[in-house]
């Protein structure tokens, strides 16, 4: 029998059930890495190699989770990260999200390749919820142009320039499932051409621009006032070189182990970017999220630790959607407010501005 909601005591159990009762292609997009999924299951698992050094005897009567992202308080730090095609898990598709972030006042980062339009997303947000939106950029920049501009009218905060996809990458689970339904604000979205035989990622991204480059940095900046990141950074030099182009932020990121196989965690990274940030004196230019592994709430406070301003969630949110709807959602980012108000209470943290490398063993780590 299906263990029923309350059932669910960790973000995994969401997965488990949604592996259970997902159509098997939709499962296969969902769940799928590149090649080996070397990557996917590292992104995970360097969580594993960091311990905590817990401090003892600080009063942590009260205990306050939130924080700041791009200047948007939030109630914990982590936003609903991009991940295209949610009717594929939820005939509703990505507004479930919306409703969930707005319940636990999180951001939710919309898509390109959304099953719903854009502005069903925008306008399934209430009162002064804030949406940022990540963008895939199309080899026809007037197309682009329009996508920022009507971003920045409907009122988003922040503009995520996927920058680790310039071909998408070989999902093979992916591919073996035959995959016919890409839904029809994707084919809006510049997702035409589609040749279904490469399955759902491939079949809805030929339009994406392999000769981005640092030259179209200056563009971006001209044609919007929304803050600018970088997502899906991987070493230490491009962070500097981000900072030097001027953006906002970056999200250092492989895109959930779903490009290049082999591409090293976010959390692992981060590890090697903030030492020499801090060493440069650069560590207050730029605001430093990850992604990718995401599963407990100690691997948020890991991040924060390491110097992290918070964390992107994607997969799980997309189970809990797929296998509960929006009660799903719900519980899940209760799970991980529960869960994270427990941590750093053991831990010996009060607020998140507390948390620093202090707190944290990295030995375990492969760089040292
Ligand atoms: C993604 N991701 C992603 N990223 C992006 O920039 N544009 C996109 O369209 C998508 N689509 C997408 C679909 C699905 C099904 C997944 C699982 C992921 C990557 C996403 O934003 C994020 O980097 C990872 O999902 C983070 O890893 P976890 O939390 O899924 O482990």
């Amino acid at each position: 029998r299906m263990p029923i909601l309350e059932q669910c005591y960790n973000l995994m159990d969401f997965e488990a059930v949604a592996r259970r009762v997902m159509k098997k292609t939709a499962w296969a997009y969902y769940s799928s890495g590149a090649d080996d999924e070397i990557t996917m299951r590292e992104n995970h698992s360097a969580f594993h190699k960091i311990w905590f050094r817990p401090r003892i005897l600080h009063d942590v009567e009260k205990i306050d989770l939130s924080t700041k992202m791009l200047g948007t308080k939030v109630d914990i730090p982590f936003y609903v990260t991009a991940t295209a095609l949610g009717k594929l898990g939820n005939p509703e598709g990505e507004v479930v999200l919306t409703r969930g972030a707005k319940k636990h006042n999180v951001i939710q980062m919309i898509p390109t390749l959304a099953s719903c339009s854009f502005d069903e997303i925008i306008d399934a947000a209430e009162g002064d919820q804030v949406q940022w939106l990540q963008l895939y950029v199309n080899k026809n920049r007037e197309i682009t142009k329009r996508i920022i501009e009507h971003a920045e009218k409907r009122g988003c905060k922040g503009l995520f320039i996927t920058v680790d996809a310039p071909q998408l990458g070989r999902r093979e689970k992916d591919m073996r499932s035959k995959f016919s339904d890409v839904g029809s604000n994707v084919q809006d979205t510049g997702g035409d051409n589609v040749d279904r035989s490469q399955g759902a990622a491939r079949a809805i991204s030929s339009f994406i621009d392999p000769a981005l480059s640092w030259k179209d940095i200056p563009w971006f900046l001209s044609v919007t006032k929304m803050p600018i990141l970088l997502k899906g950074v991987q070493r230490v030099e491009d962070v500097i070189r981000a900072i030097s182009a001027g953006v906002h932020g970056v999200v250092l990121s492989n895109h959930g182990g779903r490009q290049l196989d082999f591409a090293r965690s976010g959390v692992e990274v981060l590890a090697e970017v903030m030492p020499e940030l801090r060493r440069l004196g650069l560590q207050d230019k730029i605001e430093i999220y990850i992604d990718g592994g995401v599963r407990r709430a100690t691997d948020i406070i890991k991040a924060l630790c390491l110097g992290a301003t918070g964390v992107g969630i994607g997969r799980p949110f997309l189970y809990a959607m797929s296998a509960y709807g929006l009660p799903g959602v719900d519980r899940a980012m209760q799970l991980l407010k529960d869960e994270m108000e427990m941590n750093m209470r053991l831990i010996g943290c009060n607020t998140v501005d507390q948390l620093g490398p202090e707190f944290v063993d990295t030995r375990g780590l492969s760089m040292h």
